[in-house]
C-alpha cells in the first residue's frame, strides 16, 4: 500500500501534472455541477477544507464564488507550492497545506464541510483506506457536517469500458493482472505521459465504504444528471457520480 502510495505521490508532484494541474486553474475552472452542487448544500459563510485540492482549480473557483473560508490541501508538495504562490500572486488569502487525507492534522469538528474533487479519494489505495480516510474527514467535520465527493459511475454499468472490464476480469481470474494492482477494479493509466494508480469501484462499494465510514448519504447524481457540462469539460474529463454525505 505504501509502494502505490508514493506512486500517486510521484505522479502528482511529476512536472507533467504539475503543468496540467495550474493551466486548468484558468483553462478549466469550477465545473457548472460543481458550482451547482456546492450553492445548493453549502452556505458561503462556512468552512471549507477542500482535500486533494491539487493546484487550487476548486478552491479558487469556490473562492471567486464568494466561499473565502477555504483551506486547501493535497498530498502532492508540488503541487501545494505552486497553489501558495498562485495564491501570493493573486493577493488571494486562502491556507494551503501539504497532507494525506488518511491522517488529517486538523482537530475534531474544525470544519464545515468538506469536498474532494475529481475522483481524488479513489486514487487512495484498498477500501479499509478509503473508509479510514472518510473516517478522518468524519472527524474533522462538526457535526451535520457535510462531504462531497466525486467518484468514476459504477464501472460495471458503462456501456463503453464493459469489453474492458470483461478482459480485465478474466486476466484477473487467471492472476496475470500488474502486481502493483492491489484491489479488483485498480487500475494504472497512462494520461500526460504519467501512470495513474486508481480504484474503479461499484456504486454498493462506495455505498459500503459511507457505511462503514459512519457517514449518511444525503444525495448521489452523476455530473451529467445535474447539467450539461460544456465542451471543453466533457471533453477534459467523463461523466462522474458526486456523492453528498452527512456526519451525524
Ligand atoms: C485528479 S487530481 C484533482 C486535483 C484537483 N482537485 C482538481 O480537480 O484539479 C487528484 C488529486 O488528489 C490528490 N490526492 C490523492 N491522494 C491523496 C491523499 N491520500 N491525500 C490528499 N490528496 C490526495 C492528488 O495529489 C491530486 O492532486
Amino acid at each position: 500500500m505504501k509502494e502505490q502510495l508514493e506512486h500517486v505521490k510521484a505522479t502528482y508532484n511529476h512536472h507533467n501534472a504539475v503543468k496540467k494541474y495550474v493551466s486548468d486553474i484558468d483553462k478549466i475552472g469550477l465545473w457548472e455541477s460543481e458550482r451547482i452542487i456546492f450553492e445548493k448544500y453549502i452556505a458561503k459563510n462556512s468552512s471549507i477544507i477542500d482535500i486533494g485540492c491539487g493546484a487550487g482549480r476548486t478552491t479558487f473557483g469556490l473562492y471567486e464564488l464568494g466561499y473565502t473560508n477555504i483551506v486547501g490541501m493535497d498530498l502532492s508538495e508540488n503541487l501545494i507550492d505552486n497553489a501558495i504562490a498562485i495564491a501570493k500572486e493573486r493577493g488571494i488569502l486562502i491556507d494551503f497545506e501539504k497532507g494525506n487525507a488518511l491522517q488529517l492534522k486538523w482537530q475534531n469538528c474544525s470544519f464545515d464541510n468538506a469536498f474532494f474533487s475529481f475522483n481524488g479519494i479513489m486514487h487512495i489505495p484498498l477500501i479499509r483506506n478509503r473508509i479510514k480516510a472518510m473516517n478522518e474527514i468524519k472527524r474533522i467535520l462538526k457535526p451535520k457536517g457535510r462531504f462531497i465527493f466525486t467518484t468514476h459511475e459504477d464501472r460495471d454499468s458503462v456501456a463503453a469500458f464493459k469489453e474492458f472490464w470483461l478482459d480485465y476480469k478474466k486476466t484477473w481470474d487467471e492472476g496475470k493482472q500488474d502486481k502493483r494492482l492491489l484491489e479488483y477494479g485498480d487500475s494504472i493509466f497512462i494520461k500526460d505521459d504519467l501512470e495513474h494508480y486508481i480504484h474503479f469501484a461499484t456504486k454498493e462499494e462506495i455505498m459500503q465504504t459511507i457505511t462503514e465510514a459512519g457517514l449518511n448519504l444525503t444525495e448521489t447524481m452523476l455530473r451529467s444528471e445535474i447539467c450539461d457540462e460544456n465542451e471543453r469539460i466533457n471533453a477534459y474529463s467523463v461523466d462522474c457520480r458526486f456523492w453528498v454525505v452527512e456526519k451525524n
